[in-house]
Order: C-alpha cells, then structure tokens, then sequence
C-alpha cells in the first residue's frame, strides 16, 4: 500500500482526468459505491474458488455483519445497479468509476495490496458491436494515456451451457494428470476445473499449456457472437489477437473477455494494464427483475503510471509575495487573497527571510512573478513586480496590480540566454 505524495498526484489527476474525458464522450456516467460491501456478495459474483475470493479479502466482522474492503468494483456497481431498479429507468446505463481496491496479493512490481482502478460497467446491451466498441475505447484510452506498445487478447468462454462443457472437457483432460496438479487445483479439479487454466503454479502451467481450447466447444450463438466481435474489432483497426488460453481470473464472466498487455516487458507478469468482459448473468443472479447483460472493464492505475513517461514540467505559483519587512507581511495576506480572488495561485513567504533567499525560494517554486514589498514599496503603496519569467522588473500602483498581473501572466516567457544576450530594440 503506497502514499501518494503531492508531486506525484499531478500525475494521477492528469490521468484521472483523461480517463473521465474520454469515458464521458461515450455516455458514461460516474457511480460512486462504499468501499464496503457485505462479503456475501463477492463470494457470489466472483466465485469461491478464484484466488481473490479464497486468498486475497480483506474481511471482517462487525456488528454482525461480514463485510469485504471491496477487491474490485464490478460486483459493487451491479448490486448498486439492481438495488436502486436502474433497469426501470433506463433500457442501457453506462457507468463508470475510479478508486482504491483491496486484495491481500503477493507484492511485486505492478502488484500491490491497495491498488488503484479506472473502470466502466455498460448494462443492458447484449450485442456484439457494444463489445468492440468498448475494447476500442480501451486502446484509445491507453493510446491517450501514452501507452504505445500493447496488444489487445480476446477470446470467448461463451455462456451458461458452452461453460459447462468446457467445465467437463477440462476435467476429462486434467482428471489423468490429477497427482501432478498443486494441491489447490486438485480441490478446483471437483469444484471449477476451469479456475486452474489461471493458477500460477508452475506444473499446473505446464499441464495447463495443452489443455483443450473453449474455442472448440462453442455454441453456435456464442461463435456467432465472437465471430461479429472479431469483424467489429477489425473494422475499427483494433490491435488484438485472439487467444484461446485467456480465461480471466474472475468466474462471473460469459462470451466476450479481452485483456490489454503491453508488450515491452516493463512490468513482467504483471503484463496486463486492463481486463474486463461480458458478465451477462450477474444483473439476473442478483435478484433483478429483468436479466440484463452487461459488460465491463477495470484499469490499474498504479501500472499505467509506472509504464508511461514521468517528465513533467513543473507548474509553479503564478505569484509568490515577498515581503521583506514585518510590516509588509499583513498588506501582503491582503494582497495574496485579492490575487487569489482572480483565480492566479499566490504563495506568501511570511517567514522573514532576506531578498535573496526569499527570491532563490521562488525560483525553486518555479514562480512566474515575485511581488516584492518592502520599506520603499510601502510608504509609496506600489509593489515591486519581478516577471521571473522575462527577467524584468517594475513598479506597480497596489490598486492597479490585479491588472498588472494579469497582463504579465499573459506574455511569453523569454529563455535566459536569449535575455542575457539581447540588448534594447535588438
Ligand atoms: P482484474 O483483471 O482483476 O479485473 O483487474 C483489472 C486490472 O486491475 C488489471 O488488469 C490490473 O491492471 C489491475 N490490478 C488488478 N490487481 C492488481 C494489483 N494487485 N495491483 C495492481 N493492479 C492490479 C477486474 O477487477 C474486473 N472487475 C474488471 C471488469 C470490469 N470486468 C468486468 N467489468
């Protein structure tokens, strides 16, 4: 679990900003669920067996309550989604949310226990075209973030009926092998075969490598499905490949799963910047009225970060208020929160430090303009004005500062050397 300094917030902001400015030319509107749900909900929706339900909740009991820290946001906005009736209201809703998730992982470079995800929910329509559209949105998104190198894998483990042949199929074809399977996926053998095509220990892998593909036991409707998928995703000029080994770790899902890696090896196995798929019984097993399809997808936040470009200029105060004697400090509040009233940020150093430090500070702060006040400035009611920015300097009547502040914030800064080197008219 990590802090986030004030520095690196910048970043998370920009990207948070990006995320809700593409989402919402979409359609999708913000849902904010609490970040406790009861746990009964979890186990249901993501399945007893996954490793985030068996190994990774934070939970607890209070008050007689068992409640889950939520491992992730699907389960939440689909109980959200059924206990307020959306489907009444509307044929298709398109949510979307960004915020902390909780899950007892192993820590590794792009795993942490507390983690951070951007992600959407579209209920209500079944078709394929909506599955592109939305994995579309996904490499956009990414492509905004400035993610260059990734691939997008999709696949299809198809509905209700086509799992549960998979389910045979993978059993009939593990049950030989079944000594040589980690202890885990002896039980999953009985229990949810298909949970051990995503265990991570390496004989289970290795077995795992041959298993049976789901794509050979497709129903007709679920091919049909993918197949509309793949021609969307190709009209569109989606990276993809399809890959019948993606199962997601996560049991909800039906038909359409995709997973967006990046392909430069940055962040090891921790490949995958986001994840998501069609979840077309939840709404249903829920207790809604009407089933309703629904698809969806998460990000993590913290991967993204680690894999796009750090440089960012550094945004200083538009003014920093320098005032040089014990006296100036009050005219200076004054000053900072009229300033501030126009929208410009102003920091006041009321610490009484001399001119140099006071201007080395601001300097450092990355500040455009240094408002110095001192004995002079004070009896005369001016303020000197320093355009750290042009490197140069003037008076300034109090009552025209606002004025001229805005007029200098408004000019081009000049490079030193250039400064240096010019002379007057030249
Ligand atoms: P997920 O694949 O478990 O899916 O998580 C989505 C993304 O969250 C991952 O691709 C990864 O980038 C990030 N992530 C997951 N666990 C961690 C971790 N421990 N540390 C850092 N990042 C992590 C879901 O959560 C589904 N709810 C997605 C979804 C939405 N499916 C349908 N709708």
């Amino acid at each position: 679990m990590k802090d986030i300094l004030p520095e690196q917030a910048v970043r998370w902001q920009r990207l948070e900003q990006t995320f809700r400015s593409l989402v919402g030319r979409h359609g999708y509107g913000e849902v904010r669920t609490p970040l406790l749900e009861s746990t009964e909900l979890f186990v249901r929706e993501i399945g007893e067996d996954t490793d985030v339900v068996s190994k990774e909740m934070y939970s607890f009991e209070r008050h007689e309550d068992r409640l889950t820290v939520r491992p992730e946001g699907t389960a939440s906005a689909a109980r959200a989604y059924v206990q307020h009736n959306v489907a009444a209201l509307e044929p298709v809703s398109r949510w979307f949310y960004v915020g902390p998730m909780f899950r007892a992982e192993r820590p590794a470079k792009g795993r942490y226990r507390q983690f951070h995800q951007a992600g959407c929910e579209l209920y209500g329509d079944p078709g394929p075209a909506c599955d592109a559209e939305m994995i579309d949105m996904c490499a956009e998104l990414v492509g905004e973030l400035g993610v260059k190198d990734f691939i997008i894998h999709v696949n299809s483990i198809g509905s209700g009926p086509t799992r549960a042949r998979y389910r045979e199929a993978l059993a009939a074809y593990f049950e030989p092998h079944r000594a040589a399977l980690s202890e885990d996926s002896q039980r999953r053998l009985t229990t949810n075969p298909l949970r051990i095509l995503d265990s991570k220990a390496p004989g289970d892998r290795e077995l795992s490598a041959n298993a049976p593909s789901v794509v050979e036991v497709l129903a007709d409707d679920d091919a049909q499905h993918f197949a509309m998928l793949r021609r969307h995703l190709d009209a569109l000029k989606v990276p993809y490949i399809v890959d019948p080994k993606l199962v997601r770790g996560l049991d909800y899902y039906t038909r359409t799963l995709f997973e967006l890696k990046i392909t430069t090896g940055q962040l090891g196995a921790q490949d995958a910047l986001l994840g998501g798929g069609r979840y077309d019984d939840m709404i249903g097993n829920l207790g809604s009225k009407k089933a309703v399809p629904a698809i969806g997808f998460a990000m993590g936040i913290e991967r993204v970060l680690e894999v796009t470009a750090r440089e960012e200029a550094k945004l200083g105060p538009a003014c920093y208020l320098a005032p040089m004697t014990a006296e100036a400090i009050g005219p200076a509040l004054v000053l900072a929160k009229a300033l501030r009233a126009e929208g410009h940020w102003c920091e006041v150093d009321g610490r009484g430090l001399s001119l140099k430090a006071m201007l080395r500070r601001a300097n450092s702060l990355g500040a455009r303009l240094a408002l110095l006040m001192g004995t002079d400035e004070l009896a005369e009611n001016q303020v000197t004005v320093k355009d750290l920015g042009r490197h140069e300097q003037e008076r300034v009547a109090i009552g025209g500062l606002t004025v001229a502040v805005r007029a200098r914030l408004a000019m081009p800064c000049v490079p030193s050397e250039l400064s240096e080197k010019a002379s007057p008219g030249g």
